[in-house]
């Protein structure tokens, strides 16, 4: 008997595009390893679609907002539905970059000084980022998008033009800008399976630099890190994916000025694009794109 599962891909948020390009390789994936695919792109509250399709088991390749941030996984929890990656709690925690934040600071994760900037109340933020001990530039972005989206590298004099583009917000992450080198972790199981370097060629490793080969990202895998570093990194990434109750497989990013490592945030559900660093590192370790994908319905669950 064939072994069913249902692909949810696309969604709402603005990482839509990346979703359905993640899903589409995780379809291949799935089919080469002789699944039968059924594949849904839900729009908001997806229940009656699931409650028809009644499948066995879910992999969960929407990435953002609703897919990422634990609804997804509440609808599939109360339908008493396996899917893959992390749990509601894990998952709600970890897309939240404040929460989060303060979990890492709890645990003694190094991560970049922050405040939180609230457009109603009428401080000036020129004030906060003294308070804060925050030197220019600084980093803003929002609390909870993905794949670089609204965020802003920002000197003294293009802080309030960047600040008005996300006021829609309402509130944001103001962080303190870590020079220095962009590093990425992969966990697995609970356990690091590598770090990889990444060396874009525009300002930062933003939306183009992250999804467009012509933007030509350098990747370097394994990142030249001197053997106690690189080891250091993985045992940070693996103590960050722990501490938010993670499962299945995470990506933490982090940022390295030649002394410390920085955690920004750890990605629950990391891209699985072929420009994505995951299925890369996997690819180091010797796991091929499909077994990756396997392992992933198996830890979810199937045929256990
Ligand atoms: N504090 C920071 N210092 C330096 N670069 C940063 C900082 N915060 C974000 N960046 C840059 O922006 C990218 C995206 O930020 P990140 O916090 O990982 O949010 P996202 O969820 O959008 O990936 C990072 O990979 C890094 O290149
Ligand atoms: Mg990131």
């Amino acid at each position: 008997m064939k072994k069913e599962i249902l692909v949810l891909m696309g969604g709402i948020s603005r990482e839509k595009e990346i979703s359905l390009l993640s899903g589409r390789a995780c379809v291949k994936a799935l089919k080469k390893k002789k699944y039968k695919v059924k594949v849904l792109d839900p729009k908001g509250n997806f229940i009656n679609e699931i409650r028809k399709i009644r499948p066995k088991i879910v992999f969960n390749s929407l990435h953002g907002r609703f897919g990422e941030d634990g609804y997804t996984q509440s609808i599939l929890e109360s339908e008493k539905i396996k899917y893959t990656h992390s749990g509601v709690l894990s998952s709600s925690i970890a897309i939240d970059k404040e929460v989060s934040k303060k979990i890492f600071i709890n645990k003694k994760i190094c991560t970049p000084k922050f405040f939180i900037y609230n457009y109603n109340n009428n401080l000036n933020i020129h004030t906060l980022i003294k308070t804060s001990k925050i030197n220019f530039p600084v980093v803003i972005k929002p609390i909870n998008e993905g794949s670089s989206i609204g965020v802003y590298i920002c000197e003294k004099k293009n802080l309030s033009k960047n600040l008005k583009k996300l006021k829609k917000y309402n509130q944001i992450l103001v962080e303190e800008y870590i020079s220095g080198r962009e590093i990425q972790v992969a966990v697995m199981n609970n356990r690091a399976l590598g770090a990889i370097e990444l060396k874009p060629k525009r300002k930062f490793y933003d939306y183009h630099a992250k999804y467009s080969s012509k933007a030509k990202t350098k990747h370097i895998m394994p990142a030249p890190l001197e053997q106690k570093k690189y080891k250091e990194i993985l045992s940070i990434a693996k103590e960050a994916h722990i501490s938010l109750g993670c499962k299945g497989i995470t990506r933490s990013d982090f940022r390295y000025n030649n002394k410390k490592f920085f955690l920004l945030e750890v990605n629950t559900q990391p891209g699985m694009t072929n420009l994505s660093l995951v299925p890369e590192i996997a690819a180091y370790r010797g796991i091929k794109f499909e077994d990756l994908v396997e392992w992933m319905v198996k830890d979810a669950g199937y045929d256990r």
